[in-house]
């Protein structure tokens, strides 16, 4: 069985998705660069090892990630899960878990790279937004996408309504795309994603909708 190591620095809700989706791999641990971080005692309380590496402990960012990697290591993961993860990783960190590292962002990359992802959309009166699950690569939240979940802007969303609305669809691709890593379904191939089957796209989304 795979095992995963999941990172977090706040809430956890994706982790908690991950955590309840019955995955077919183990999760080794979570970390959090964030003693505070929420979502360590709703991991605690499911018996996942938690640990804290604080980057404020860290005189640098490649000090930080080397010590990261090296407890990530000691679990002996297969596949490293940034699940709001607040920081930004060297490029020897992510060479080192080349295939084998990725995120979820909020937003339809490669639109809206970076933060507040949700004010941007609506600043821009966009119609459709959503969220993907990538590689990580060197070159930030550019990695080869895995899946995207696209949903509606309505005309009197605020801010927090569409993030609820984006984060219920990251509740369900992000379990999915762990899921196919795990079975082998899915992978990164000279710099380019992998399916062993054809996956099929589920349905058009027209925003605003048709007539
Ligand atoms: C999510 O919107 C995720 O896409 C982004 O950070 C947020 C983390 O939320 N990378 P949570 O901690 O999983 O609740």
């Amino acid at each position: 069985m795979k095992k995963i190591v999941i990172l977090i620095s706040g809430r956890g809700s994706n982790m908690q998705a991950l955590l309840q989706a019955q995955l077919p791999c183990t999760i080794a641990a979570v970390i959090s660069n964030r003693a505070s971080a929420e979502g360590l005692s709703f991991a605690a309380a499911q018996g996942i090892p938690t640990a804290v590496i604080s980057h404020q402990d860290y005189p640098t960012r490649a000090d930080f990630d080397v010590a990261l990697a090296k407890v990530i290591d000691q679990y002996q993961a297969d596949f490293v899960i940034l699940a709001g993860f607040m920081r930004i990783l060297t490029p020897e960190f992510v060479s080192h878990y080349c295939g084998r590292l990725v995120n979820i962002h909020p937003s339809l990359l490669p639109a809206y790279t970076g933060l507040h992802t949700h004010a941007r959309a609506l600043q821009d009166d966009i119609k459709i937004h959503g969220c993907t699950v990538h590689f990580v690569t060197a070159d930030l939240d550019h990695g080869p996408i895995i899946i995207q979940a696209a949903v509606p802007v309505l005309c009197d969303d605020t801010e927090d309504v569409l993030s609820e609305r984006v984060l219920l669809e990251e509740h369900r691709v992000y379990p999915q795309a762990v899921r196919w890593l795990c079975d082998g379904e899915v992978s990164l191939i000279e710099g380019k994603v992998k399916f062993c089957h054809q996956k099929q796209a589920s349905f058009a989304l027209i925003s605003p909708g048709l007539e």
